[in-house]
C-alpha cells in the first residue's frame, strides 16, 4: 500500500518537474535532462547485417536502451552509403535525441552530423570514427591500434617466432608471410594495420619474416568493405603469382574474421591444410562463430575478442549522460583526433583467443555456448 503511494508521488513529482521544464519533447532543440526516458529516441545506425558483430552490437544497444525505458530506432545500411545517409537523416527528421552510428565510410556523413549538430542531438561514433567533422561528440570503441599489435603478436606466435608469453621462439624463419588491411574509408584499418606492422617490423628488418609478394603498403592489401570473397580472390592471386615456385604461405596476418575465412577458403583450395602441407596461422577479429569453431578445430589460428556487450554499455552510458547534460566521461582524449578535433574517447580493452583459452574468454563469460562452438552458429 505504501508503495503504491509513494510511485504515486513520483509520479506527480515527475509530471511537475516535465510541466517546469515548459514540456519539450523529443527532437526539440533543447535540454532533454527533464523527459521522461519513454520519450526519448535514440537513432542507432549500423552499417551491415553481414557481419555478425554488427547485428550482436546492435541487439545490444537496442536491449540496453530498451531496458531503460528509451525507444529505440535500429537501422542497418547493408555496407551502402547512400543507405547509411538516408537513415540517418530519417532518424533526425524523425525527432531522434541522440545518434549512436556506425559509419561505413567514415567520410561521408558531414552533412547529416551538420544536420544534427543544428538540432542539437548529440553524435556518438560507434567504435568507427567518424571523421572530418567537428559534430562528433564522443567516442566508444577499443584501443584499436593494439588490436593490430595483438594481431601480429599472434601471428609471430603461431610462426614459433614468439612464445606465447611474448618472449623470444625458438623458430628462425625466414617465413613467407602475406598481410591484409580493412577497408580504407573506415579509420580503424589504418590503426589496426600501424599496430600490426609496427609489430611485425623488427622481424621483416632482421630477415625472419619476408613478405613474398612484396605488397606491404596498405592501399595494396585493403580489402574494400572488408569483403570475405574480396578476400579470397586477393589470396588466389597471391598464390598464383606469387607461390607459383613451389614455395608456401607460412603466415597470414588478417584483421577480421571473414577475411580471414576466405583466406583460409582460397589456401584450402590450392591444397593447405594437410599434414604435408599444412595450413598457415591466420590472425583473426572479432570472435565471430563461425572462426571461433574454426580455431577450435585448429583451422585458424586465433582471433581478437571484443566484447560487443561492453561496447554498447558504453556507448549507453555517453547515450545518457547526454540525455541528462551531462558529459560522458572519456578515458582518452588525445588519441582519435577525426582531421578536425579530438575527439574525446572511452576505449575499452582486447584479448587475443587461441584454441586454449575460448573456454575461459568465450564460454565461461556467456558469450557462447559450448554447443555454438561446436556447431560453429549461434543461436
Ligand atoms: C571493426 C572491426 C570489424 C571491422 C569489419 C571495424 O571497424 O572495428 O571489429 O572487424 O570493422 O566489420
Amino acid at each position: 500500500m505504501s508503495r503504491k503511494i509513494l510511485v504515486a508521488l513520483g509520479g506527480v513529482a515527475l509530471a511537475l518537474s516535465l510541466a517546469a521544464c515548459g514540456g519539450e519533447g523529443a527532437g526539440s532543440d533543447s535540454s532533454t535532462s527533464g523527459d521522461k526516458p519513454a520519450d526519448l529516441t535514440i537513432g542507432v545506425s549500423m552499417p551491415t547485417q553481414t557481419s555478425e558483430r554488427w547485428i550482436a552490437d546492435g541487439n545490444s544497444v537496442k536491449e540496453k536502451l530498451t531496458a531503460k525505458g528509451y525507444k529505440v530506432d535500429l537501422q542497418y545500411a547493408n555496407d551502402d552509403i547512400p543507405t547509411q545517409s538516408q537513415q540517418v537523416d530519417q532518424m533526425i527528421t524523425q525527432g531522434a535525441d541522440v545518434l549512436i552510428i556506425a559509419a561505413i565510410d567514415g567520410t561521408a556523413l558531414s552533412s547529416q552530423l551538420q544536420a544534427a549538430a543544428d538540432k542539437k542531438i548529440p553524435v556518438i561514433a560507434y567504435d568507427r570514427l567518424i571523421r572530418d567533422s567537428k559534430n562528433v561528440d564522443f567516442y566508444v570503441s577499443f584501443d584499436n591500434y593494439k588490436v593490430g599489435v595483438a594481431q601480429a603478436n599472434a601471428l609471430l606466435t603461431g610462426l614459433g617466432l614468439l612464445k606465447a608469453d611474448g618472449s623470444k621462439g625458438t623458430a628462425t624463419g625466414p617465413f613467407n608471410i602475406e598481410l591484409f588491411a580493412g577497408s580504407l574509408d573506415d579509420n580503424n584499418a589504418h590503426f589496426f594495420f600501424s599496430g600490426a606492422m609496427d609489430t611485425l617490423k623488427p622481424f621483416v628488418d632482421g630477415g625472419t619474416v619476408k613478405v613474398k609478394s612484396g605488397q606491404t603498403k596498405i592501399e595494396q592489401v585493403a580489402i574494400l568493405r572488408w569483403q570475405q570473397e574480396t578476400a579470397q580472390k586477393r589470396m588466389e592471386d597471391l598464390l598464383t603469382k606469387s607461390y607459383n615456385d613451389g614455395s608456401k604461405v607460412q603466415g597470414v596476418l588478417s584483421p577480421y574474421d571473414g577475411l580471414s575465412r576466405g583466406i583460409i577458403t582460397a589456401l584450402q583450395n590450392a591444397g593447405y591444410g594437410t599434414a604435408a602441407n599444412p595450413m598457415p596461422p591466420v590472425t583473426g577479429q572479432d570472435a565471430e562463430i563461425a572462426s571461433v569453431k574454426l580455431i577450435n578445430d585448429g583451422v585458424q589460428n586465433s582471433t581478437i575478442f571484443k566484447d560487443t556487450r561492453l561496447l554498447a554499455e558504453q556507448a549507453v552510458i555517453a547515450a545518457e549522460a547526454f540525455l541528462q547534460d551531462k558529459t560522458p566521461t572519456a578515458n582518452d582524449t588525445k588519441t582519435y583526433d577525426n582531421g578536425v578535433k579530438v575527439v574525446p574517447s572511452y576505449l575499452l580493452p582486447v584479448v587475443t583467443v587461441y584454441k586454449d583459452n575460448i573456454k575461459k574468454e568465450l564460454i565461461d563469460s556467456g558469450y557462447y555456448t559450448a554447443e555454438e562452438v561446436a556447431a560453429g552458429q549461434a543461436k
